[in-house]
């Protein structure tokens, strides 16, 4: 099977990504790639690559010729073009917030903005591949899950689904800067993110939190998260730190147990083993996601360490798993 695959918003850094991944799919063909502010260019005249990819208007994609469309545009954008999408009868992978919220009213609630489409929200799969890949697998809409929430769900749901997890979580999160998008702004000028490291977003108030209540929500009651992200003058990568409490009636082995169980036949989550946490040179430039689990020396009290590339298992790369489960491909298809 030869997928024919359209990717709107190519020039950003997902984008980007995205495009190096298909190149290399040996399943995959680019249809064609999209940019509104480079209309006309080619990708090799943006980025130091080789790569002659011709960029088209959004409005003179053959929408109808690709089997699945990727869409790499800042959410509110997004909303109308994965609706096209779809009327054309395509799939579509939002790497996008627009499609991850079943609930139109929390969407709003965290992103300020009304949704113009609920009514396909209703069709909407999040795709957390580990968590939802049976529904997944029949999806015409994805919405490809966050950065920050995929290490912060993936870290968690063994002892969620378990349903061992105390509802007091404290999540300390890193991110390179790449998480911001090419976009510029001040907060990631060189001079003021180099050698520095700044909390944003704290308390209750970064919208990633709402994929976290989504996922280990319905298996945590009264669940309370404490996220903190900062952003970390590297180019790419995301280290998580959590530290919560669990039935204090579990041994380390039965812990243990409950990740090596969730995770057995999953090729991109590395379960480190004791006494290694995780960082990030752990994941840059792979699909995966490292997982490090430190008891304290205190019944039920633990530090997970997560980490992952946020433009491979946090956004493209995860986007790419999507697809091959979509199109019932070898899961690691275009990985290795
Ligand atoms: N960066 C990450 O680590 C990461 C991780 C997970 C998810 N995401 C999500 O993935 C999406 C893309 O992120 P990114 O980091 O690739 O962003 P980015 O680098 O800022 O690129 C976004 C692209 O969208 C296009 N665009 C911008 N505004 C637009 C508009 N109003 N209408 C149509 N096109 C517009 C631009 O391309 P043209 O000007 O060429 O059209 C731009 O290159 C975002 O929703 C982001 O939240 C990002």
């Amino acid at each position: 099977m030869l997928l024919h695959v359209g990717v709107i918003g190519a020039t950003g850094y997902t984008g980007y990504e995205l495009l190096r991944l298909l190149h290399r799919h040996p399943q995959a063909t680019l249809a064609w790639a999209t940019s509104e502010s480079a209309a006309g260019k080619r990708l090799c005249d943006l980025y130091p690559t080789p790569d002659h990819t011709p960029l088209i208007r959004m409005e003179d994609a053959a929408l109808a010729q690709a089997d699945v469309v990727f869409l790499c545009l800042p959410h509110v954008a997004s909303m109308a073009a994965v609706a096209a999408v779809r009327a054309a009868g395509v799939a579509a992978i939002d790497l996008s917030a627009d499609y991850r919220l079943p609930d139109a009213t929390v969407y709003e609630r965290w992103y300020g903005h009304a949704h113009t489409r609920p009514d396909l929200l209703a069709e909407a799969v999040y795709g957390l591949c580990e968590v939802n890949r049976s529904q997944i697998a029949g999806a015409g809409l994805i919405g490809n899950p966050g950065c920050y929430p995929t290490t912060v769900n993936l870290g968690l749901w063994p002892l969620a689904r378990a349903g061992v997890l105390w509802p007091r979580v404290i999540v300390d999160a890193k991110s390179g800067v790449s998480g911001a998008g090419r976009e510029l702004r001040l907060s990631s000028h060189f001079v003021e993110a180099n050698e520095n490291l700044s909390p944003y977003s704290i308390g209750y108030a970064h919208r990633h939190i709402a994929e976290m209540e989504l996922i280990l929500g319905p298996h945590v009651p009264g669940l309370q998260i404490t996220f903190s992200p900062h952003l970390l003058p590297v180019s790419r990568g995301i280290l998580s730190t959590l530290y919560i409490d669990i039935d204090p009636g579990l041994s380390e082995t039965a812990v243990r147990d409950l990740y090596a169980a969730a995770y057995a036949d999953e090729p991109f989550i590395h379960l480190l083993p004791p006494g290694q946490p995780a960082t990030l040179r752990h994941t840059v430039g792979s699909n995966r996601c490292a997982i490090g689990l430190t008891p304290l020396p205190r019944p039920g009290q633990w530090i997970v360490t997560v980490s992952e590339d946020n433009l491979l298992k946090g956004a493209s790369g995860q986007a790419v798993q999507n697809m091959n489960i979509l199109f019932n491909l070898q899961e690691t298809t275009g990985f290795i």
